[in-house]
């Protein structure tokens, strides 16, 4: 190992262990190293590049109304339900009918499944694409038609309207996809929604909006909607707003579609926390802008290392990069593993992608030097 790595390790706390041989293929031993980051450290000990959080945390603003919220968390948030409402609907400029939250856009996909799927009809979704809305439908006994993505990645909406028929309850578009972080043309759904069966609800996932630039090819579908009373839009505080363990997402729809999925709504999931920051992290436009500018930066990163090491990422607009190792992902992800960093699972058929999401430069450095512990990984060497 050269010295620069050796120090640089080191100064991460990462320790000698980490400069011991290298066992590849893995034959146990323990070359593990710790690591944790000054700003958020995992109580782990693993680096986590696994599950497309914000690795900085939220705002300045928004930590601040997370610290006052701390002496109302004995008390339940019944009375906040119609403030909170109110907030997201305010920042959207939409009506309040048209606003459903609950703990997390993971609980959105799971009323949606309730109120539009079921035995005898089926979901349709683009494969691989975010997984919990296929489990929800699945435990339902609905039936989920997994079309793959095209050759560019992107959801191959030809197909998935080829398999829509008047029983598809629910279509999911995942906007911009986990775990590939493409985007699917926004040309492309408003035709491919115009053409699908009366009764087909659509969900369009937009959890890594914020990350995607808007252009021809993308715009949200809150921001300019569509006339169609099917079309379900969910979003989260998870990703840019750094509140994954907070646990708030919600969805933006007709009244109608909202009343059907708020049946199924776990009640009082509203935590006296996220009760006060709601409306913080909404107003923060500042600290939103910086979540994204960082993010783009951080990307960048990504991509200048991969080239150097001869990779090929899939072109990304999230907080997280797919990458063809050329070498079997779940080896890959055992390498990490070992070196105690963790990055997404493999997603099948993609056997040699593995994805990552962006942590902060000092994660990042810690990704790419464990990287080119591989044997078989390459680096150019600038003179
Ligand atoms: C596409 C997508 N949708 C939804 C979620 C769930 O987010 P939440 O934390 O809001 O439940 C994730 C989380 O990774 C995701 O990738």
């Amino acid at each position: 190992m050269s010295r620069s790595r050796r120090d640089f390790l080191r100064s991460l706390g990462i320790g000698a262990a980490a400069g011991a041989a290298i066992q590849w293929p893995l034959q146990g031993g323990s070359t593990a190293y710790a690591f944790q980051s000054a700003r958020n450290p995992q109580s782990d000990g693993y680096i986590h590049l696994d599950s497309n959080e914000n690795a900085y945390g939220p705002s300045p603003k928004v930590a601040d109304a997370i610290r006052s919220a701390t002496g109302l968390v004995n008390r339940y948030t019944f009375l906040k339900y119609n403030e909170v409402t109110e907030r997201i609907a305010n920042f959207h400029k939409v009506k309040p009918e048209q606003v459903l939250f609950g703990c997390g856009s993971t609980e959105l996909l799971r009323v949606a499944a309730c109120a539009f799927l079921g035995k005898g009809r089926q979901l349709v979704e683009a494969w691989p694409t975010f997984e919990a809305i296929d489990e929800y439908a699945r435990s339902l006994g609905a039936g989920t038609i997994r079309v793959p993505l095209n050759r560019g990645f992107v959801h191959d909406l030809d197909g998935m309207l080829t398999r829509a028929k008047s029983s598809t309850g629910l279509v999911y578009i995942c906007n911009p996809n986990n775990p590939t972080a493409t985007i699917a043309p926004r040309q492309d759904i408003e035709s491919f929604i115009a053409k699908l069966p009366a009764a087909t609800h659509v969900v369009i996932d937009e959890a890594y909006h914020h990350y995607a630039k808007v252009s021809g090819m993308y715009s949200s579908f809150i921001e300019r909607p569509l006339e169609d009373e099917r079309v379900i839009v969910t979003r989260t505080f998870s990703k840019a707003y750094g509140l994954a363990g907070l646990r708030l997402g919600y969805a933006i729809a007709a009244p109608q579609a909202i009343n059907q999925m708020r049946n199924f709504l776990t009640k009082s999931t509203l935590n006296a926390i996220m009760a006060e920051v709601v409306g913080v992290a909404l107003d923060d436009a500042d600290g939103v802008e910086l979540a994204i500018k960082r993010n783009r930066d951080d990307r960048q990163e990504f991509f200048n290392q991969a080239m150097e090491r001869m990779l090929m990422p899939i072109d990304s607009h999230t907080n997280f990069v797919m990458t063809n190792t050329q070498h079997s992902a779940e080896e890959v992800i055992a390498h990490f593993h070992h070196h105690k960093i963790l990055v997404g699972r493999h997603f099948p058929p993609l056997d040699t992608y593995i994805r990552v999401s962006l942590g902060t430069p000092d994660e990042m450095t810690a990704f790419w030097q464990t990287w080119d512990m591989i044997p078989w990984s390459k680096k150019f060497i600038h003179h």
